[in-house]
């Protein structure tokens, strides 16, 4: 008899911000009271099912030892890496030193601190017996068109089952280790962790999660997080 799978959260923390172009990496930032990262880790780390979370963490990065983490049990450190990708694998691989294969792994961007424990849990509950497992995502709600380089209006693309990609992306431990290995082995650019699930052959479910689970990439996305956050506080 199998032991019952465990849930585990790996975290890609490494990045620069770009985007946001502010004096530290966003995940640094202050929102409500605390840094955008310390929210997101009191969400994945307070979660009843959740057995423990790696954070990908960048060599050098001077704000990382500055959090206050004493609240949170259970965290480890990998490195992080030149992409997203690289520094998931990273978290997995430190991670599969003390979780087995067939343990569930929830991969969640830092930079989404609004995660609700009820699409976590939901998200848990859908995918538990799911052969695969899936992600969190949005139907499109506006109007699709692809463009010339040069944009130019080349066509208008049908929305229909048509998604925006959320994090958690909730996969087997062995399984996305693999899948993403092969598909920087092939060459493939893996923008979320189901694409390298789709590399290999294999369906994720598509799970409906909340509207207000955004990441943090533009100025103007750190008014709308202030608000979520206040707003969850009070529900
Ligand atoms: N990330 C990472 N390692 C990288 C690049 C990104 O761990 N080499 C993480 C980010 O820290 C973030 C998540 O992946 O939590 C999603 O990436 P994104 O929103 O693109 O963040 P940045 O890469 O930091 O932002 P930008 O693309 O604007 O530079
Ligand atoms: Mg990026």
């Amino acid at each position: 008899m199998n032991k019952q799978s465990r849930y585990w959260s790996v975290v890609p923390a490494a990045g620069v911000g770009s985007r946001m172009a502010a004096a530290v990496p966003k995940q640094y930032l202050t929102l409500h009271g605390k840094t955008v990262f310390e929210h997101t880790l009191s969400r994945l780390c307070g979660h009843p099912q959740m057995s423990g979370v790696v954070v990908a963490i960048s060599v050098g990065d001077e704000h990382w030892p500055q959090l206050d983490l004493s609240d949170f049990d259970n965290i480890h450190v990998a490195e992080g890496g030149a992409e997203r990708c690289h520094s998931v694998l990273n978290g997995l691989q430190l991670l599969s030193g003390f979780a087995a294969a067939n343990d569930w792994v929830l991969v969640h961007d830092a930079a989404r601190p609004c995660i609700h424990h009820n699409d976590i849990t939901m998200m848990i509950d859908a995918l538990k017996d799911h052969p695969v497992g899936g992600l969190l995502g949005l139907p499109v709600a506006d109007t699709m068109k692809r463009t010339s380089g040069e944009n130019d209006v080349l066509e208008t693309i049908n929305r229909d089952n048509l998604w925006r990609a959320l994090t958690p992306q909730m996969f087997r431990l062995g399984e996305l280790t693999q899948a993403l290995q092969t598909a920087l082995d092939d060459g493939f650019l893996v923008t979320d962790d189901a694409s390298a699930i789709e590399h290999a052959g294999l369906r994720p479910r598509m799970i409906v999660g909340r509207g207000d689970n955004i990441k943090i990439t533009r100025p103007e996305d750190l008014s709308l997080a202030e608000m979520y956050l206040a707003q969850q506080e009070k529900n």
